[in-house]
Protein backbone atom coordinates (compact mmCIF):
# COMPACT_ATOMS: atom_id res chain seq x y z
CA UNK A 1 0.00 0.00 0.00
CA UNK A 2 1.28 3.21 -0.73
CA UNK A 3 2.23 5.60 2.50
CA UNK A 4 -0.16 8.34 3.28
CA UNK A 5 0.98 11.93 2.06
CA UNK A 6 2.81 14.53 3.40
CA UNK A 7 0.56 17.08 4.06
CA UNK A 8 1.53 21.23 4.34
CA UNK A 9 -0.54 24.07 4.61
CA UNK A 10 0.82 27.49 3.05
CA UNK A 11 0.75 31.04 5.00
CA UNK A 12 1.01 33.12 2.31
CA UNK A 13 0.35 32.85 -1.89
CA UNK A 14 2.41 35.68 -2.90
CA UNK A 15 5.42 35.90 -4.77
CA UNK A 16 6.92 33.47 -2.85
CA UNK A 17 3.79 30.91 -2.08
CA UNK A 18 2.80 30.65 -5.32
CA UNK A 19 6.51 30.19 -6.36
CA UNK A 20 5.82 26.95 -4.02
CA UNK A 21 2.80 25.90 -5.58
CA UNK A 22 4.33 26.19 -9.10
CA UNK A 23 7.54 24.30 -8.61
CA UNK A 24 5.63 21.72 -6.20
CA UNK A 25 3.11 20.92 -9.01
CA UNK A 26 5.64 20.81 -11.76
CA UNK A 27 8.02 18.50 -10.24
CA UNK A 28 5.72 16.68 -7.86
CA UNK A 29 6.41 13.24 -9.25
CA UNK A 30 9.98 13.42 -8.90
CA UNK A 31 9.87 15.13 -5.74
CA UNK A 32 7.55 12.23 -4.58
CA UNK A 33 10.14 9.73 -5.59
CA UNK A 34 12.42 11.51 -3.70
CA UNK A 35 10.67 11.80 -0.41
CA UNK A 36 8.83 8.02 -0.86
CA UNK A 37 5.53 9.97 -0.50
CA UNK A 38 3.40 12.77 -2.08
CA UNK A 39 3.86 16.21 -0.60
CA UNK A 40 0.20 17.57 -0.78
CA UNK A 41 -1.09 20.84 -0.49
CA UNK A 42 -3.93 20.76 1.82
CA UNK A 43 -4.51 24.59 2.56
CA UNK A 44 -2.86 28.22 1.72
CA UNK A 45 -3.64 30.92 3.82
CA UNK A 46 -4.14 34.09 1.99
CA UNK A 47 -5.55 37.64 3.24
CA UNK A 48 -8.35 37.93 0.22
CA UNK A 49 -9.99 34.90 -1.26
CA UNK A 50 -11.39 36.98 -4.24
CA UNK A 51 -8.02 38.63 -5.17
CA UNK A 52 -7.30 37.34 -8.76
CA UNK A 53 -4.29 35.13 -8.82
CA UNK A 54 -1.48 34.91 -11.62
CA UNK A 55 -1.12 31.34 -9.88
CA UNK A 56 -3.82 29.06 -10.39
CA UNK A 57 -4.68 27.75 -7.43
CA UNK A 58 -7.86 25.37 -6.47
CA UNK A 59 -10.41 27.41 -4.97
CA UNK A 60 -11.40 25.42 -2.29
CA UNK A 61 -7.39 25.13 -1.01
CA UNK A 62 -7.35 29.00 -0.18
CA UNK A 63 -8.58 30.32 3.79
CA UNK A 64 -8.32 33.54 5.47
CA UNK A 65 -8.46 31.10 8.87
CA UNK A 66 -5.05 30.44 10.07
CA UNK A 67 -6.85 28.06 12.09
CA UNK A 68 -7.18 25.82 9.48
CA UNK A 69 -3.92 25.20 9.10
CA UNK A 70 -2.33 25.97 12.46
CA UNK A 71 -4.97 23.81 14.23
CA UNK A 72 -5.64 20.97 11.46
CA UNK A 73 -4.35 17.56 12.72
CA UNK A 74 -3.80 16.52 9.22
CA UNK A 75 -1.09 18.76 8.40
CA UNK A 76 2.31 17.97 9.17
CA UNK A 77 4.60 21.07 7.56
CA UNK A 78 3.58 24.69 7.52
CA UNK A 79 5.23 26.77 5.34
CA UNK A 80 5.32 30.48 6.14
CA UNK A 81 5.88 32.19 3.48
CA UNK A 82 3.59 35.61 4.14
CA UNK A 83 5.82 37.87 5.77
CA UNK A 84 5.23 40.24 9.17
CA UNK A 85 7.13 39.82 12.11
CA UNK A 86 4.58 39.52 14.97
CA UNK A 87 1.80 37.74 13.57
CA UNK A 88 4.20 35.50 11.77
CA UNK A 89 6.10 34.48 15.07
CA UNK A 90 2.38 33.91 16.81
CA UNK A 91 1.13 31.45 13.93
CA UNK A 92 4.74 29.54 14.01
CA UNK A 93 4.68 28.99 17.64
CA UNK A 94 1.28 27.68 17.46
CA UNK A 95 2.37 25.55 15.12
CA UNK A 96 4.79 24.35 17.07
CA UNK A 97 2.65 23.89 19.79
CA UNK A 98 0.80 21.30 17.48
CA UNK A 99 3.56 19.72 16.88
CA UNK A 100 4.25 20.60 12.65
CA UNK A 101 7.53 21.10 11.41
CA UNK A 102 8.06 24.80 10.00
CA UNK A 103 9.96 26.15 7.47
CA UNK A 104 9.91 30.09 6.64
CA UNK A 105 11.28 31.88 4.31
CA UNK A 106 11.34 35.43 7.18
CA UNK A 107 14.90 36.88 7.61
CA UNK A 108 12.93 39.49 9.58
CA UNK A 109 11.25 36.86 11.95
CA UNK A 110 14.90 34.65 12.55
CA UNK A 111 17.20 37.80 12.64
CA UNK A 112 14.67 39.36 15.54
CA UNK A 113 13.17 35.96 17.52
CA UNK A 114 15.20 32.84 15.95
CA UNK A 115 16.30 31.74 19.74
CA UNK A 116 12.53 31.62 21.29
CA UNK A 117 11.73 30.06 17.82
CA UNK A 118 14.81 27.46 18.14
CA UNK A 119 13.39 26.55 21.69
CA UNK A 120 10.10 25.88 20.49
CA UNK A 121 10.77 23.86 17.63
CA UNK A 122 13.34 22.08 20.23
CA UNK A 123 10.21 21.61 22.68
CA UNK A 124 8.27 20.09 19.97
CA UNK A 125 11.07 17.99 18.83
CA UNK A 126 9.94 19.29 15.38
CA UNK A 127 12.03 21.14 12.37
CA UNK A 128 12.57 24.82 12.32
CA UNK A 129 13.83 25.14 8.34
CA UNK A 130 14.78 28.78 6.61
CA UNK A 131 17.24 28.27 4.05
CA UNK A 132 15.28 30.82 1.84
CA UNK A 133 15.78 33.44 4.77
CA UNK A 134 19.48 34.13 3.68
CA UNK A 135 20.30 34.74 -0.34
CA UNK A 136 17.17 33.37 -1.73
CA UNK A 137 18.06 30.47 -4.10
CA UNK A 138 21.35 29.81 -2.87
CA UNK A 139 22.01 27.10 -0.23
CA UNK A 140 24.17 28.75 2.41
CA UNK A 141 22.35 27.85 5.72
CA UNK A 142 22.02 23.83 5.36
CA UNK A 143 26.06 23.94 3.52
CA UNK A 144 27.25 25.73 6.89
CA UNK A 145 24.90 23.13 9.37
CA UNK A 146 25.56 20.54 7.65
CA UNK A 147 27.86 20.10 4.87
CA UNK A 148 31.00 22.57 6.50
CA UNK A 149 30.18 21.80 9.99
CA UNK A 150 33.48 20.17 10.43
CA UNK A 151 34.87 23.53 10.10
CA UNK A 152 35.57 26.83 12.48
CA UNK A 153 35.11 29.35 10.48
CA UNK A 154 37.24 32.38 10.36
CA UNK A 155 35.40 34.69 8.12
CA UNK A 156 31.91 35.10 6.10
CA UNK A 157 31.43 38.02 3.92
CA UNK A 158 28.57 38.32 1.71
CA UNK A 159 26.55 40.39 -1.16
CA UNK A 160 23.70 39.35 0.44
CA UNK A 161 21.26 41.92 -1.15
CA UNK A 162 20.50 42.20 -4.76
CA UNK A 163 19.32 45.73 -4.79
CA UNK A 164 22.20 47.57 -3.77
CA UNK A 165 24.92 45.40 -6.35
CA UNK A 166 22.37 45.96 -8.96
CA UNK A 167 22.83 49.81 -8.02
CA UNK A 168 26.35 49.99 -7.73
CA UNK A 169 26.85 47.79 -10.62
CA UNK A 170 24.71 50.63 -12.97
CA UNK A 171 27.14 53.08 -11.03
CA UNK A 172 30.17 51.11 -12.02
CA UNK A 173 29.38 49.80 -15.48
CA UNK A 174 27.26 52.45 -17.24
CA UNK A 175 28.46 55.65 -15.51
CA UNK A 176 25.26 56.19 -13.72
CA UNK A 177 24.36 58.31 -10.52
CA UNK A 178 22.78 56.61 -7.51
CA UNK A 179 19.43 58.28 -7.66
CA UNK A 180 19.12 57.18 -11.32
CA UNK A 181 20.58 53.56 -10.44
CA UNK A 182 17.75 53.44 -7.80
CA UNK A 183 15.32 54.33 -9.89
CA UNK A 184 16.37 52.05 -12.91
CA UNK A 185 16.28 49.18 -9.82
CA UNK A 186 12.71 50.22 -9.14
CA UNK A 187 11.88 50.47 -12.70
CA UNK A 188 12.85 46.71 -13.34
CA UNK A 189 11.03 46.05 -9.96
CA UNK A 190 14.56 44.68 -8.11
CA UNK A 191 14.37 47.58 -5.84
CA UNK A 192 11.12 47.91 -3.36
CA UNK A 193 8.52 51.66 -4.05
CA UNK A 194 10.02 52.15 -0.50
CA UNK A 195 13.63 51.00 -0.58
CA UNK A 196 14.86 52.02 2.76
CA UNK A 197 15.77 48.75 4.24
CA UNK A 198 17.53 47.17 1.41
CA UNK A 199 19.83 50.62 0.60
CA UNK A 200 20.28 51.96 4.39
CA UNK A 201 21.78 47.93 4.32
CA UNK A 202 18.75 46.75 6.92
CA UNK A 203 17.89 43.83 4.95
CA UNK A 204 21.50 42.77 4.68
CA UNK A 205 21.89 42.99 8.52
CA UNK A 206 19.55 40.48 8.91
CA UNK A 207 20.90 37.87 6.73
CA UNK A 208 23.98 38.47 8.44
CA UNK A 209 23.13 38.16 11.79
CA UNK A 210 21.75 34.82 10.58
CA UNK A 211 24.62 33.71 9.00
CA UNK A 212 27.18 34.46 11.96
CA UNK A 213 24.99 33.18 14.54
CA UNK A 214 25.12 29.90 12.64
CA UNK A 215 28.73 29.95 11.26
CA UNK A 216 30.33 30.97 14.81
CA UNK A 217 28.07 28.87 16.95
CA UNK A 218 26.94 32.05 18.70
CA UNK A 219 23.38 33.97 18.31
CA UNK A 220 24.04 37.48 16.98
CA UNK A 221 20.59 39.23 16.20
CA UNK A 222 19.89 42.12 14.07
CA UNK A 223 20.45 44.44 16.67
CA UNK A 224 24.10 43.41 17.08
CA UNK A 225 25.38 44.42 13.56
CA UNK A 226 26.88 47.38 12.50
CA UNK A 227 25.28 48.73 9.61
CA UNK A 228 25.62 51.29 7.21
CA UNK A 229 24.25 51.82 3.70
CA UNK A 230 24.97 53.12 0.43
CA UNK A 231 23.39 56.74 0.17
CA UNK A 232 26.42 58.33 0.75
CA UNK A 233 28.34 56.33 -2.24
CA UNK A 234 28.80 58.78 -5.33
CA UNK A 235 30.02 58.56 -8.55
CA UNK A 236 33.58 60.03 -7.52
CA UNK A 237 34.22 57.43 -4.85
CA UNK A 238 33.20 54.45 -8.15
CA UNK A 239 35.55 56.11 -10.16
CA UNK A 240 38.51 56.18 -8.05
CA UNK A 241 37.86 52.95 -6.63
CA UNK A 242 38.43 51.82 -10.02
CA UNK A 243 41.24 53.87 -10.55
CA UNK A 244 42.95 52.14 -7.64
CA UNK A 245 42.14 48.76 -8.64
CA UNK A 246 39.07 48.12 -6.24
CA UNK A 247 35.48 47.67 -6.71
CA UNK A 248 32.86 49.36 -4.42
CA UNK A 249 30.29 46.43 -3.06
CA UNK A 250 28.01 46.49 -0.01
CA UNK A 251 28.98 43.50 2.49
CA UNK A 252 27.92 41.87 4.97
CA UNK A 253 30.82 40.32 6.65
CA UNK A 254 31.43 38.00 10.06
CA UNK A 255 34.67 37.34 11.35
CA UNK A 256 36.24 35.64 14.76
CA UNK A 257 39.10 36.34 16.38
CA UNK A 258 40.57 36.19 19.98
CA UNK A 259 36.67 34.77 20.53
CA UNK A 260 35.14 37.76 19.73
CA UNK A 261 32.90 38.03 17.04
CA UNK A 262 32.95 40.93 14.37
CA UNK A 263 29.26 41.55 13.11
CA UNK A 264 28.52 44.50 10.18
CA UNK A 265 27.31 45.57 6.98
CA UNK A 266 28.98 48.66 5.06
CA UNK A 267 30.43 49.39 1.64
CA UNK A 268 33.75 48.32 1.04
CA UNK A 269 36.73 49.07 -1.64
CA UNK A 270 37.48 45.27 -2.65
CA UNK A 271 40.34 44.12 -4.57
CA UNK A 272 39.18 43.73 -8.46
CA UNK A 273 41.15 40.36 -7.77
CA UNK A 274 38.82 39.18 -4.87
CA UNK A 275 35.95 36.76 -6.58
CA UNK A 276 33.31 38.75 -4.64
CA UNK A 277 34.30 42.00 -7.28
CA UNK A 278 33.23 40.11 -10.23
CA UNK A 279 29.72 39.41 -8.70
CA UNK A 280 27.67 41.48 -10.66
CA UNK A 281 23.87 42.93 -11.14
CA UNK A 282 21.33 41.52 -8.91
CA UNK A 283 23.59 38.16 -8.42
CA UNK A 284 24.28 37.25 -4.43
CA UNK A 285 27.37 35.49 -3.96
CA UNK A 286 28.50 34.60 0.03
CA UNK A 287 32.41 33.90 0.26
CA UNK A 288 33.15 31.40 3.45
CA UNK A 289 36.27 30.28 4.67
CA UNK A 290 36.75 27.81 7.17
CA UNK A 291 40.32 26.04 8.57
CA UNK A 292 39.40 22.65 6.79
CA UNK A 293 38.02 23.54 3.46
CA UNK A 294 39.44 26.74 2.91
CA UNK A 295 37.87 29.50 0.99
CA UNK A 296 34.66 28.28 -0.62
CA UNK A 297 32.46 30.50 -2.49
CA UNK A 298 28.06 30.05 -2.95
CA UNK A 299 26.52 32.47 -6.30
CA UNK A 300 23.21 32.95 -7.63
CA UNK A 301 20.42 34.58 -7.07
CA UNK A 302 19.47 36.20 -4.39
CA UNK A 303 15.64 36.54 -4.67
CA UNK A 304 13.13 36.05 -7.19
CA UNK A 305 9.84 33.76 -7.19
CA UNK A 306 11.23 30.71 -7.97
CA UNK A 307 14.82 30.98 -6.87
CA UNK A 308 13.38 31.64 -3.20
CA UNK A 309 10.79 28.88 -3.88
CA UNK A 310 13.86 26.28 -4.99
CA UNK A 311 14.98 26.78 -1.72
CA UNK A 312 11.94 26.82 0.33
CA UNK A 313 10.80 23.55 -1.75
CA UNK A 314 14.28 22.06 -0.70
CA UNK A 315 13.23 22.77 3.08
CA UNK A 316 10.35 21.08 2.57
CA UNK A 317 11.32 18.44 1.34
CA UNK A 318 14.23 17.92 4.13
CA UNK A 319 11.51 18.57 6.75
CA UNK A 320 9.34 15.91 4.67
CA UNK A 321 11.96 13.27 5.12
CA UNK A 322 12.58 13.86 8.73
CA UNK A 323 8.99 13.24 9.59
CA UNK A 324 9.01 10.15 7.33
CA UNK A 325 12.39 8.34 8.57
CA UNK A 326 10.93 9.68 12.31
CA UNK A 327 13.65 11.86 13.20
CA UNK A 328 12.28 15.47 12.55
CA UNK A 329 14.51 18.04 14.98
CA UNK A 330 17.52 16.20 13.61
CA UNK A 331 19.39 19.57 13.00
CA UNK A 332 18.29 22.24 15.41
CA UNK A 333 19.39 25.49 16.96
CA UNK A 334 23.89 25.41 17.17
CA UNK A 335 24.15 29.03 19.47
CA UNK A 336 25.60 26.67 22.03
CA UNK A 337 28.40 29.76 22.86
CA UNK A 338 27.71 33.63 23.71
CA UNK A 339 30.26 35.32 21.99
CA UNK A 340 31.32 38.80 22.76
CA UNK A 341 29.88 41.22 19.66
CA UNK A 342 33.26 43.73 19.08
CA UNK A 343 32.37 47.50 19.00
CA UNK A 344 32.93 48.69 15.83
CA UNK A 345 35.56 51.40 17.34
CA UNK A 346 37.80 48.26 18.08
CA UNK A 347 37.61 46.64 14.45
CA UNK A 348 41.14 46.94 12.65
CA UNK A 349 40.52 47.50 8.40
CA UNK A 350 42.24 49.69 5.74
CA UNK A 351 40.31 52.69 4.97
CA UNK A 352 39.72 55.02 1.46
CA UNK A 353 39.26 58.60 2.49
CA UNK A 354 37.76 61.50 -0.02
CA UNK A 355 38.44 65.45 1.98
CA UNK A 356 37.85 68.30 0.12
CA UNK A 357 40.79 70.64 1.36
CA UNK A 358 42.07 74.12 0.76
CA UNK A 359 44.48 74.22 -2.72
CA UNK A 360 47.66 75.91 -0.91
CA UNK A 361 50.85 74.37 0.04
CA UNK A 362 51.33 72.64 3.85
CA UNK A 363 47.64 71.75 3.68
CA UNK A 364 48.67 68.35 3.62
CA UNK A 365 51.54 68.39 5.80
CA UNK A 366 48.64 69.67 8.59
CA UNK A 367 46.06 66.35 7.74
CA UNK A 368 49.45 64.03 8.02
CA UNK A 369 49.99 65.40 11.16
CA UNK A 370 46.73 64.98 12.44
CA UNK A 371 46.51 61.32 11.31
CA UNK A 372 50.06 60.72 12.21
CA UNK A 373 49.07 62.05 15.99
CA UNK A 374 46.22 59.61 16.01
CA UNK A 375 48.85 56.71 14.96
CA UNK A 376 46.93 56.45 11.29
CA UNK A 377 49.62 55.90 9.22
CA UNK A 378 48.94 56.68 5.40
CA UNK A 379 50.04 54.13 2.80
CA UNK A 380 48.94 56.78 -0.60
CA UNK A 381 47.67 60.22 -1.28
CA UNK A 382 46.74 61.27 -4.40
CA UNK A 383 45.28 64.87 -5.57
CA UNK A 384 42.44 64.33 -7.83
CA UNK A 385 39.73 67.23 -8.95
CA UNK A 386 39.98 70.99 -8.17
CA UNK A 387 36.60 72.79 -7.02
CA UNK A 388 37.15 76.27 -7.05
CA UNK A 389 39.91 76.92 -4.12
CA UNK A 390 39.76 73.55 -2.79
CA UNK A 391 41.31 70.32 -4.04
CA UNK A 392 39.46 66.76 -3.42
CA UNK A 393 42.40 64.68 -1.97
CA UNK A 394 41.83 60.95 -1.88
CA UNK A 395 43.75 58.90 0.98
CA UNK A 396 44.27 55.17 1.62
CA UNK A 397 44.95 54.42 5.20
CA UNK A 398 47.26 51.11 6.21
CA UNK A 399 45.29 48.79 8.60
CA UNK A 400 44.85 50.74 11.59
CA UNK A 401 41.85 50.84 14.20
CA UNK A 402 38.56 52.55 13.67
CA UNK A 403 38.95 54.45 16.67
CA UNK A 404 42.33 55.85 16.18
CA UNK A 405 40.44 56.88 12.53
CA UNK A 406 37.26 58.62 14.35
CA UNK A 407 39.54 60.56 16.54
CA UNK A 408 41.66 61.68 13.45
CA UNK A 409 38.59 62.42 11.78
CA UNK A 410 36.90 64.41 14.39
CA UNK A 411 39.77 66.73 14.65
CA UNK A 412 40.12 66.76 10.54
CA UNK A 413 36.82 68.10 10.19
CA UNK A 414 37.09 71.17 12.63
CA UNK A 415 40.27 71.96 10.52
CA UNK A 416 39.48 75.40 8.42
CA UNK A 417 41.63 74.07 5.97
CA UNK A 418 39.44 71.50 4.98
CA UNK A 419 35.71 72.00 3.30
CA UNK A 420 34.55 68.40 4.13
CA UNK A 421 35.05 64.65 4.33
CA UNK A 422 33.31 63.18 1.42
CA UNK A 423 33.20 59.92 1.98
CA UNK A 424 35.00 56.99 4.35
CA UNK A 425 34.98 53.75 2.56
CA UNK A 426 36.82 50.26 4.89
CA UNK A 427 38.78 48.23 2.16
CA UNK A 428 38.31 44.79 2.94
CA UNK A 429 39.72 41.26 0.98
CA UNK A 430 43.29 42.36 0.90
CA UNK A 431 46.18 41.21 2.81
CA UNK A 432 48.90 43.93 2.29
N1 LIG B 1 10.10 37.97 -2.68
C1 LIG B 1 11.32 37.45 -2.59
O1 LIG B 1 12.09 37.40 -3.56
C2 LIG B 1 11.77 36.89 -1.26
C3 LIG B 1 13.07 36.33 -1.15
C4 LIG B 1 13.48 35.76 0.07
C5 LIG B 1 12.62 35.79 1.13
N2 LIG B 1 11.39 36.38 1.02
C6 LIG B 1 10.51 36.38 2.20
O2 LIG B 1 9.36 35.59 1.91
C7 LIG B 1 8.23 36.11 2.61
C8 LIG B 1 7.10 36.38 1.60
O3 LIG B 1 7.53 37.34 0.66
P1 LIG B 1 6.67 37.64 -0.67
O4 LIG B 1 7.55 38.51 -1.51
O5 LIG B 1 6.15 36.37 -1.24
O6 LIG B 1 5.46 38.50 -0.07
P2 LIG B 1 4.12 38.94 -0.79
O7 LIG B 1 4.24 38.81 -2.27
O8 LIG B 1 3.72 40.25 -0.22
O9 LIG B 1 3.05 37.84 -0.31
C9 LIG B 1 2.54 37.77 0.98
C10 LIG B 1 1.40 36.75 1.01
O10 LIG B 1 0.98 36.54 2.35
C11 LIG B 1 -0.39 36.82 2.50
N3 LIG B 1 -0.53 37.54 3.78
C12 LIG B 1 0.18 38.60 4.21
N4 LIG B 1 -0.24 38.99 5.43
C13 LIG B 1 -1.24 38.16 5.76
C14 LIG B 1 -2.09 38.04 6.87
N5 LIG B 1 -2.02 38.89 7.90
N6 LIG B 1 -3.02 37.05 6.89
C15 LIG B 1 -3.12 36.20 5.84
N7 LIG B 1 -2.33 36.25 4.75
C16 LIG B 1 -1.42 37.21 4.71
C17 LIG B 1 -0.81 37.69 1.33
O11 LIG B 1 -2.17 37.48 1.05
P3 LIG B 1 -2.93 38.17 -0.19
O12 LIG B 1 -2.33 37.53 -1.43
O13 LIG B 1 -4.37 37.84 -0.04
O14 LIG B 1 -2.62 39.63 -0.11
C18 LIG B 1 0.15 37.18 0.24
O15 LIG B 1 -0.43 36.09 -0.41
C19 LIG B 1 8.74 37.36 3.36
O16 LIG B 1 9.09 36.99 4.67
C20 LIG B 1 9.99 37.75 2.57
O17 LIG B 1 10.95 38.46 3.35
C21 LIG B 1 10.95 36.91 -0.14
Amino acid sequence: MDKPSIKIGILGLGTVGSGVVEVLNKNGSDIEKKVGRKIEIKDILVRDISKKRKTEVPQHLLTTNPDDILENPEIDIVVEVMGTIDLARQYILKAFENKKSVVTANKDLIALHGKELFEAAEKAGRDLLFEASVAGGIPIIRPLKECLSGNRFTRIMGIINGTTNYILTKMSRDKMEFDDALAEAQRLGYAEADPASDIEGLDAARKIAILASIAFNSRVTYEDVYVEGITKINSYDIRYAEELGYAVKLLGIAKEADGELDVRVHPVFIPKSHALAAVSDEFNAIFVEGDAVGEAMFYGKGAGKLPTASAVVGDIISAARNLSFGMPGRVGCTCFYSKKIKPIQEIESKYYLRLLVEDRPGVLASIAGVFGNSNVSIASVIQKRIEKDMAEIVLVTHTVKEANLRDALKIIEGLTIVGNIGNVIRVEGSDT
